[in-house]
């Protein structure tokens, strides 16, 4: 086999996205304005919700979620043990304390059964994520949430769906990501969907340092030379006009990344079912996936090599892989914080331990997608 190198991931940006920048570049109007509030409007449009938010990444959507839910000090919220770290880290920036609940590591999502013993007079929040792009089942956290609301992490699932439902319009909130690693992306940034008025206003004045009116509406207003009312605690996540200029290409093609990446996941699951020790995600029929990553699962006890050892052969041969994501109450801030041990949430420690993604991205071509599954089976 001649050698390739295929990254985990690449972003599919180009001649288009360079183009729809030169209008604000030109126009001068770079902050949030007339760009974001189109990207807006198309993934409120995709998502089948009533309000979009552009702020500065998933991190700061999650943040500002928490903080319009009035999460605060003796407040618990619930979050995955296996899961980006900043779906916990926003819990404590508003001084709330992390619950972990496990995961099922077949589908790396919260396990119902766990979230239901974590619930408590405590409960504010509940944080399903979205993991990879495979909706949490959602029915089952909504039965055990009860009146909790429902913050959607779907950093990693723009475009996916639950029963028909787009993730984002699941819960109260949902919040996405549109870093390179992520299915569309505007360099770094996120979006907040909401279909509740009262928290859409509070939001949006929240990312913008509480102020009452936005920039755009103060400029163009009768009386710009008027400082606006802050009448609440703010925060400066604002998205520019210039990643706004490229989310609203990226968004009109999120369906055709997202139907390519389908097709080659598919034939990843049916040339891999041969390796009996490398499990493929399962999807059923309730779940449209969004494929922001194929995270494989490694039978160590099957397998010729340990995940790690596998990862190395792999890189190797030019093949970049990558742990699904880590679990959380592993990582040492939080095992010292909580005094939390690794078996605590085992699930989650079998997804930190053996689950390792392995390229599927709109840059790769069939002779990419070949090369993978000829070595995997080679070794
Ligand atoms: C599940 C999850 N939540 C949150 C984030 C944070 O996203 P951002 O980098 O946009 O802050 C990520 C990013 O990888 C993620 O995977």
């Amino acid at each position: 086999m001649t050698k390739r190198i295929i990254p985990i991931s690449l972003p599919v940006t180009g001649e288009e996205e360079w183009q729809s920048t030169r209008e604000p570049l030109i126009n001068g109007w770079l902050t949030s304005g007339p760009k974001v509030r189109e990207f807006e409007q198309l993934f409120a449009q995709r998502h089948h919700v009533k309000h979009a938010l552009a702020v500065t990444s998933a991190t700061t959507a999650l943040h500002l979620a928490l903080m319009a839910l009035e999460v605060g000090p003796g407040d618990e919220v619930i979050v995955p043990a296996f899961t980006w770290v900043s779906t916990a880290n926003v819990v404590l920036y508003c001084g709330g304390n992390v619950v972990f609940a496990d995961v099922d590591p077949l589908t790396f999502n919260i396990d119902p059964e766990d979230l239901k013993k974590r619930i408590t007079s405590r409960t504010k929040v509940i944080i399903p994520v979205h993991l990879f792009g495979l909706c949490a089942n959602m029915d089952a956290i909504k039965a055990i949430a009860g009146d909790i609301p429902i913050v959607e992490d779907g950093a990693c699932a723009a475009g996916a769906a639950f029963k028909g439902i787009p993730a984002g319009a699941l819960g109260t909130i949902g919040c996405f990501s549109f870093h390179p690693r992520k299915s569309v992306t505007t360099g770094e940034g996120g979006m907040i969907t909401t279909n509740d008025d009262r928290l859409a206003d509070v939001m949006s004045m929240m990312r913008n340092h509480g102020a009452s009116i936005s920039e755009e509406q103060r400029h163009h207003g009768t009386r710009p030379y008027i400082l606006p009312n802050f009448n609440m605690l703010g925060y400066n996540y604002r998205m520019t006009d210039i990643q706004g200029a490229v989310g609203v290409v990226q968004i009109k093609k999120l369906d055709q990344f997202i139907d390519e990446r389908a097709k080659w996941a598919a034939f990843y699951i049916e040339q891999l079912a041969e390796i009996k020790w490398l499990r493929t995600p399962q999807v059923s029929v309730d779940y449209k996936h969004g494929w922001q990553s194929f995270v494989t699962f490694v039978d160590e006890s099957k397998a010729p090599f340990s995940r790690n050892e596998i990862m190395e052969k792999l890189q190797e041969h030019g093949i970049s892989t990558r742990p699904g994501t880590h679990a959380v109450h592993m990582l040492s801030f939080y095992a010292e914080k909580y005094k939390i041990k690794p078996r605590d949430y085992s699930g989650a420690q079998e997804a930190n331990d053996y689950s390792m993604s392995i390229p599927l991205h709109n840059r790769m071509v069939a002779e990419d997608y070949d090369y993978v599954v000829k070595f995997l089976k080679s070794l």
